[in-house]
């Protein structure tokens, strides 16, 4: 696959906006997956300030000024994320869910130890990792138009943030490229990574299960039914998602040979609204 041409990164300041009684089965009839994208929603305003803490910290050891641009376009990009995650993880808290505030304060905790205790080399590796696993999901959610099913406020919110993982796809990987170095150190922080965030996504999901057990009973059914449910998406998940996945644990892995979904520009140009001081 030959490399793509730059990747334009643009900042959006979007403000979506989400009702006061935002329904968490963000996918009708799909409670096990809809409480996973909570999950990664609840994840990344601890996650994405953590990222840019290393970019920022990588900053002075970047002499490209085009990659300059990049970790600047990318830390902005990541800043209105989070921020526009905050806003919609409100409107679930509305909801219940006392659980979920111990494996917040528990994730927080966790990223400020990373910062203060790791080396930079580490913490550009566990971002990367983090970049090639959304930009995997990206891609995997666009080629089966699975965010079509999604409630139309969290579907906007979930498609404009895919766009732009999609859209600075390179930068976590050209920092650690020219700060850091090394594919095994890349490979094994970056499984710890996805490790790390993901045994959070399915904490906060199998919290929203039983928060209350017997009312999810009721309304769902029991573990026959469950799994009748989730099969197919995880079906799907082994053959379209992990392929995508592995591909990035290659040692000639660049995101560089990765084009951007057909799907995802279309998308990137509908919400292109950039600010005055973009
Ligand atoms: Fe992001
Ligand atoms: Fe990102």
């Amino acid at each position: 696959m030959g490399e793509e041409a730059r990747q334009e990164i643009t900042v959006r300041r979007p403000d979506f906006a989400f009702p006061d009684d935002l329904d968490p089965v963000l996918i009708e009839g799909c409670p096990e997956e809809s409480y996973t994208n909570v999950g990664l929603s609840l994840l990344l305003p601890y996650l994405e300030p953590y990222l840019i803490r290393s970019m920022q910290a990588a900053k002075p050891l970047v002499s490209d000024p085009e990659l300059l641009r990049d970790l600047a376009a990318f830390n902005a990009q990541e800043g209105q994320h989070y921020r526009q995650h905050i806003r919609f993880n409100q409107h679930i808290r509305l909801q219940g869910f006392s659980r979920l505030a111990e494996l917040e304060a528990e994730l927080a905790s966790d990223y400020r130890r990373l910062t203060d205790t790791r080396s930079l080399r580490f913490n550009l590796a566990y971002a990367e990792g983090f970049e090639a696993f959304t930009m995997a999901m990206a891609r995997f959610t666009f080629e089966h138009h699975l965010l079509d099913r999604m409630s139309p406020p969290a579907r906007d919110l979930f498609r404009w943030h895919l766009v732009e993982e999609l859209e600075h796809r390179c930068v976590a990987f050209d920092v650690y490229q020219h700060v850091a170095r090394g594919y095994f150190y890349r490979l094994f922080v970056g499984l710890y990574a996805q490790w790390h965030l993901n045994r959070f996504v399915l904490r906060v999901a199998r919290a929203m299960e039983t928060a209350d057990p017997v009312a999810f009973r009721e309304k769902w059914g029991g573990v026959g039914r469950k799994w009748a449910r989730v099969r197919p998406i995880v079906w799907l998940a082994l053959r379209s998602l992990l392929p995508k996945i592995l591909k990035t644990y290659l040692p000639w892995y660049t995101p560089h040979a990765i084009p951007m979904p057909e799907a995802a520009r279309a998308i990137a140009a509908e919400y292109t609204r950039p600010s005055p001081t973009a």
